[in-house]
C-alpha cells in the first residue's frame, strides 16, 4: 500500500529522515517506534505533505505523493492525528471533526460563494459523515458539547473521529496514548483495532511498549533518523540493536 523509497530530509546541518526505506502493506497496522528526537514526527510530517521530502519517494498504491500539498495528500486518503492535540477551542466536538472534511467535499469555491442549495446538501452530508465517525469513536454523546469542557481522553479520541471522518485509506497516528491511564490505553488499543477491522491501514507512533508489542503486525526501529530494525514484534523485542538503543533490558 505505501512504499517509501530513499527518503531523506534535511534541516540545515541535521539530517532528521536519512536514506529511509520501507514498505506497509494493506491493512496491517504498521508502527514506528525510536527514542525521542528520532524522526518519527517528522516521517508523518513528509507522509502527509507537511514538510517536502529532501529526496526520496513516497508511494501510495503506485501514486507518488512526494510534492504534493497536504491537501492533495489528503484527497487521496491520507488522514491523520497530532501528537500535541490540534483542537479548535471555541468549537463543539462535532464542529472540530466537520473542519477535518474542509476541502473534502463535491462542491467547489464558486458554490461555496454564492450559497448554492448544493452547499447545504453537502454540509448535511459532512455532518453525517462527522456524526459516523463521532459514533464509531464511542463519542455520539458528546457531540453538541464544547471541547473546552472535555477531558484529556476524550480530546484524544475525538482527533481520531475527525481524521477517520474523511473515510482514509491510511491513518497515522502520532502517539495516540500519550498522556492516557491505563483503563483509556484498553480502549485506544480496543479502538485501533476496530479501526483496521474496517479496512484501514494504520501508522502508529507510540512510546508505549505494551501497546505496541500487542497491536503491531510490524515495526519499524528509527534511530537519529535511520532504519535501526524492522520485523515483527518478536523479532523486534529480541533484536539486540534495538534493545541497546531503545527498549533497554527489561
Ligand atoms: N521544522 C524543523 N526544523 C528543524 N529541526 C526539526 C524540525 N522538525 C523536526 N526537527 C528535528 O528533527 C529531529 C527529529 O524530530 P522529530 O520530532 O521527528 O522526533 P520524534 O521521533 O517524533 O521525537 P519524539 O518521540 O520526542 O516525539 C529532531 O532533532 C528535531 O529537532
Ligand atoms: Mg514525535
Amino acid at each position: 500500500m505505501l512504499k517509501v523509497t530513499g527518503l531523506t530530509r534535511t534541516f540545515g546541518g541535521l539530517t532528521a529522515i536519512a536514506e529511509l526505506d520501507f514498505q506497509v502493506s494493506e491493512n496491517t497496522i504498521y508502527s514506528i517506534i525510536g527514542p525521542n528526537g528520532a524522526g518519527k514526527t517528522t516521517l508523518f510530517n513528509l507522509l502527509t505533505g507537511v514538510y517536502r521530502p529532501t529526496s526520496g519517494s513516497i508511494q501510495l498504491m503506485g501514486q507518488e505523493l512526494a510534492g504534493l500539498s497536504p491537501l492533495q495528500i489528503a484527497l487521496k486518503g491520507v488522514s491523520r492525528t497530532f501528537q500535541n492535540l490540534q483542537i479548535f477551542a471555541g468549537m463543539t466536538a462535532l464542529e472540530n471533526v466537520m473542519v477535518g472534511c474542509h476541502g473534502h467535499g463535491r462542491c467547489g469555491l464558486l458554490a461555496s460563494c454564492l450559497g448554492l442549495p448544493s452547499l447545504q446538501k453537502e454540509a448535511k452530508y459532512i455532518e453525517e459523515l462527522a456524526r459516523r465517525a463521532l459514533e464509531f469513536c464511542g463519542l455520539s454523546n458528546i457531540a453538541e458539547r464544547p471541547v473546552s469542557a472535555l477531558p484529556y481522553g476524550l480530546l484524544k479520541k475525538l482527533e481520531i473521529a475527525r481524521a477517520l471522518a474523511t473515510q482514509p485509506r491510511l491513518l497515522l497516528m502520532d502517539e495516540p496514548a500519550a498522556g492516557l491511564n491505563d483503563t483509556e490505553t484498553r480502549e485506544m488499543v480496543g479502538l485501533i483495532r476496530s479501526i483496521q477491522a474496517t479496512g484501514i491501514t494504520v501508522l502508529l507512533v507510540e512510546h508505549n511498549m505494551g501497546l505496541i508489542m500487542d497491536v503491531s503486525d510490524r515495526i519499524l526501529v528509527l534511530n537519529y533518523g535511520q532504519k535501526l530494525a524492522e520485523g515483527i514484534p518478536f523479532e523486534i523485542q529480541r533484536n539486540k540493536a534495538v534493545i541497546d538503543a531503545y527498549l533497554g533490558n527489561e
